[in-house]
This record gives structure tokens, C-alpha cells and sequence, in this order.
């Protein structure tokens, strides 16, 4: 049985953007899809906006990561039940509860195609969650669907001559996240330095792409070729 692992960025569930239900739309389509076709898939969900607007208002007066973190996992929930009830809504049969823990979430697969969660602990990001997933059910990969095309050496927002890469190693990851620290709560860089780590450790492959591109989201499930960054132990450049 193929478990499919696919961590969903935060900043992917933008409302403010016109016609956004039209992504989400195309998502339950595909998970519709991919259910019938007999796979089993879990989302791990990011904070997004509410958590970035939750951890500034708070910190201020919180000087503790750990108590910020905490309103960051609320915010990965809410998102969380967002997308489970527009996929109940949408016919998909999706566990009933958003679970806490990687080991929840595994229960939940055995009874239910889908899983939809956010985060877990303080301490890391949902990159994290989502890679500890898919080495704990063995899955081929981890789909990070973020909202940028490719990694890059620097922020191509800062540096428009940053350069783009369609293959890493893990290490070579590692080096342009940085160690695997969990910097601040809120705090983003393309992927979690800590899940990078993990991913390292359990040979895991990571699937980095844009999200906002919904046929990426279809492409990379299905294992075909696709627009965006792979990491793996080895080089294939
Ligand atoms: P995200 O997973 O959204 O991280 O969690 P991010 O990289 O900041 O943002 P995206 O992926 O671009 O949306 C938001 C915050 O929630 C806390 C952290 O503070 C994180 O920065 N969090 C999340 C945890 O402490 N533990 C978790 O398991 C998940």
C-alpha cells in the first residue's frame, strides 16, 4: 500500500488571493482521485498567515519559543480543519479528528484513505511533522509544497541573481537552510533545517515544489518527473 506523504505550506492557503477556494477546489479533486485510484495520503498542514499574525501579537509579552510555538501549532490546526472539512465536503473520506502526534496520524491511516493534520510540539515546523510521517510509514518520499519554484542558494527576493536548483544532496540542503536548529517560533526558511536533518538520517527523499501549481501537487504524487527541486543521498545532477 503507497502512503503518500505531502507536507502543505502555510502560505498556500492565501484567502486574500481571489478565488483561492479554486486551488483548494483542485486539491480535493485530486485527493479524490488518488483515493479511487487506492492510495492512502496524509497532509501535514503549515500556520500560514494566522500564525504568523497569532506569534507577532504575542511576542511582545511571551519571550519563551516554546509558548509561541504553541499559538504556531493552533494556527497549523486551524488550517488543518479547514482543509478537513472542505474535503469531507467534497466526499473524501478523511479521518474525523486532526491528530496530535505522528503516531495518531498512523492509527488514523488504517481506518480512514486520508489524514489531514498540522503541527505537533513546539520545537520544529509541520517540514518536520511531515518527514518524521513518511519515515515512520516507510513512504518512497516527502512532497514539500511551498511557494517558491525551486530551492535556491539565496533568497531570490533579496537576490535576483540567486541560482536555482533542480537536484541536491541532503547535505548540500543542509548548507543553504543551515544546522539543524529550530531558530524562532514563526521563523521561515524554504524548508525546516531540522526536517532536512531527518530526512538526512533516514535516506529519505524530498520532493521540494510550488504548490501553488496544482498539477505539480498531481505530478510529484504520481512519481512523474516535475518542475521544482528533488534531495536525495545522491548526487544526480
Ligand atoms: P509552520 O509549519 O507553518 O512553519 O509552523 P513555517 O515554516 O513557519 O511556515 P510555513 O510552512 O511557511 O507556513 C508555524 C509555526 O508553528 C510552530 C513553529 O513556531 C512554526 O514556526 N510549530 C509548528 C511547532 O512548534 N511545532 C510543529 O509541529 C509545527
Amino acid at each position: 500500500m503507497t502512503i503518500i506523504v505531502i507536507a502543505i505550506g502555510g502560505s498556500l492557503l492565501r484567502p486574500e488571493v481571489e478565488e483561492k477556494h479554486l486551488w483548494l477546489n483542485d486539491l480535493i479533486g485530486i485527493i479524490r482521485e488518488r483515493v479511487a485510484a487506492g492510495d492512502r495520503l496524509a497532509l501535514v498542514i503549515g500556520g500560514g498567515a494566522p500564525a504568523r499574525e497569532g506569534i507577532t501579537l504575542a511576542k511582545p509579552l511571551i519571550t519563551d519559543d516554546y509558548h509561541l510555538d504553541k499559538i504556531g501549532i493552533a494556527a497549523t490546526r486551524l488550517n488543518a480543519t479547514i482543509i478537513r472539512e472542505a474535503f469531507t465536503e467534497g466526499g473524501i473520506s478523511v479521518s474525523g479528528i486532526i491528530p496530535t502526534s505522528v503516531n495518531e496520524a498512523i492509527q488514523l491511516l488504517e481506518e480512514r484513505p486520508v489524514v489531514v493534520m498540522g503541527g505537533t510540539e513546539p520545537g520544529h515546523t509541520t517540514d518536520a511533522v511531515a518527514v518524521r510521517l513518511a519515515a515512520s510509514v516507510n513512504a518512497k518520499k516527502c512532497i514539500i509544497a511551498t511557494n517558491v519554484a525551486k530551492v535556491f542558494d539565496e533568497d531570490p527576493r533579496k537576490n535576483p541573481n540567486a541560482r536555482s536548483f533542480d537536484n541536491l544532496t541532503h547535505n548540500e540542503l543542509q548548507q543553504i537552510v543551515g544546522p539543524a536548529e529550530h531558530k524562532e517560533a514563526g521563523g521561515s526558511s524554504v524548508v525546516d533545517p531540522i526536517a532536512v536533518l531527518e530526512a538526512s538520517k533516514e535516506n529519505l527523499e524530498l520532493n521540494i515544489i510550488d504548490g501553488r501549481r496544482i498539477n505539480l501537487i498531481k505530478q510529484t504524487i504520481l512519481g512523474l518527473d516535475f518542475e521544482g527541486t528533488k534531495i536525495s543521498s545522491e548526487l544526480r545532477k
